[in-house]
């Protein structure tokens, strides 16, 4: 069942963070929808309700476009009509205004991101009014950034020296004047598969001060992958040729849930798992070239990886409470 984005925050804030993942062809959500339900395979008819999880799907423009957009609407509720136990949310990710104008018009999605972050302060409020002005009046919402991520993330590049973390009181200021309904803050994540070298990592005393003046109000982490070495070295063992990285470490999720950070964005951890299966099954199978041989374990490993996901975020075993809770109340 597709759902509004805020109905997910409503049950998840200070609680747990709902998992945002993006996807772009049919393995990944196929393996999306399993993972969240706690399958493995696709013959598991049972949900396992202690793994099962409400979720995000994310779709960016490069997989907007990487197609054509209405193969990914279809896979959607083709996967709806598959997993009818499942509750999640599509969202765009990184959109411009227009990429976000065609999603609230399409009627599918339930909240887009504009993301203006790289413009002026002023500049990115006007924008983001514009943007939040048309959503609400078809009941989407939408989420906006402010600060600076370093990494790659569309076609804008931001360098480590360019990247700026969020700051609290234009935070408020940002919330009240633009009226955007989540706020992607600058943490100290950046996006792809390099985040962090030594010492560095989450700035937890900046969310906290976030948080103190924006009490109640979902924030969204981007660059959130935590880069797994299992996964770096199963690439590398299988001809990769990926230096050594790291991520956001797992552990973190949860703090910085409870600190209100609501949505945590995941993508490069997907194509790991991607990358990692079908290296290592071509390299084991030479004279194989059908496509269904790597994809049935992709599918496997990333339902898999999703569920242990869906632990370290907290949102594991949350699926029925969120179905109560979305329950409409008895009139007494
Ligand atoms: O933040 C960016 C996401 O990882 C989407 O990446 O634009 O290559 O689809 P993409
Ligand atoms: P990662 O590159 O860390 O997976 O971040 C994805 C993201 O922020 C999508 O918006
Ligand atoms: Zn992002």
């Amino acid at each position: 069942m597709i759902v509004p984005t805020k109905d997910l925050f409503r049950h998840a804030y200070g609680k747990y963070a709902v998992g945002a993942y993006n996807i772009n062809n049919l393995e990944q959500c196929v393996g999306l929808f399993r993972g969240n339900l706690g399958k493995h395979e696709s013959n598991e008819d049972s949900v396992d309700p202690s793994r099962s999880a409400p979720f995000i799907i994310q779709i960016s423009r490069g997989a907007r476009g990487y197609t054509d957009k209405r193969f990914l609407e279809a896979m959607i509720r083709a996967a709806e009509d598959i997993f009818p136990e499942s509750i999640f949310a599509v969202h765009l990710d990184h959109g411009t205004e227009e990429a976000a104008y065609d999603c609230i018009e399409s009627g599918f999605y339930s909240s887009v991101m504009i993301d203006a972050s790289h413009e002026p302060f002023d500049k990115n409020i006007e924008i983001t009014r514009r943007v939040v002005d048309r959503a609400h009046e078809k009941g989407i919402s939408v989420e906006a950034e402010l600060g600076m991520l370093g990494g790659v993330e569309e076609d804008i590049e931001v360098s480590e020296e360019h990247a700026c973390l969020t700051d609290p009181d234009q935070a408020v200021e940002f919330v009240e004047r633009s009226g955007c309904d989540s706020l992607a803050v600058a943490i100290g994540t950046s996006h792809g598969a390099y985040k962090f070298k030594g010492s560095q990592g989450l700035h937890f005393d900046r969310i906290e001060q976030i948080q103190k003046l924006l009490p109640n109000y979902p924030l969204v982490m981007h660059g959130s992958s935590s880069v797994p070495k299992e996964w770096v070295d199963r690439i590398n063992q299988a001809g990769g040729n990926l230096p050594d990285t790291s991520g956001v470490p797992e552990k973190d999720y949860l703090p910085a849930a409870k600190l209100g950070v609501t949505k945590v964005n995941i993508d490069t951890d997907g194509r790991l798992v991607w990358c990692a299966i079908y290296r290592e099954t071509f390299l084991a199978k030479p004279d194989n070239f059908d496509p269904r041989t790597p994809g049935k374990p992709f599918m496997a490993a990333y339902a898999d990886y999703i569920a242990h996901k869906n632990q370290a975020l907290g949102s594991a075993g949350q699926l029925e409470s969120l179905r109560e809770f979305l329950q409409p109340q008895p009139v007494s």
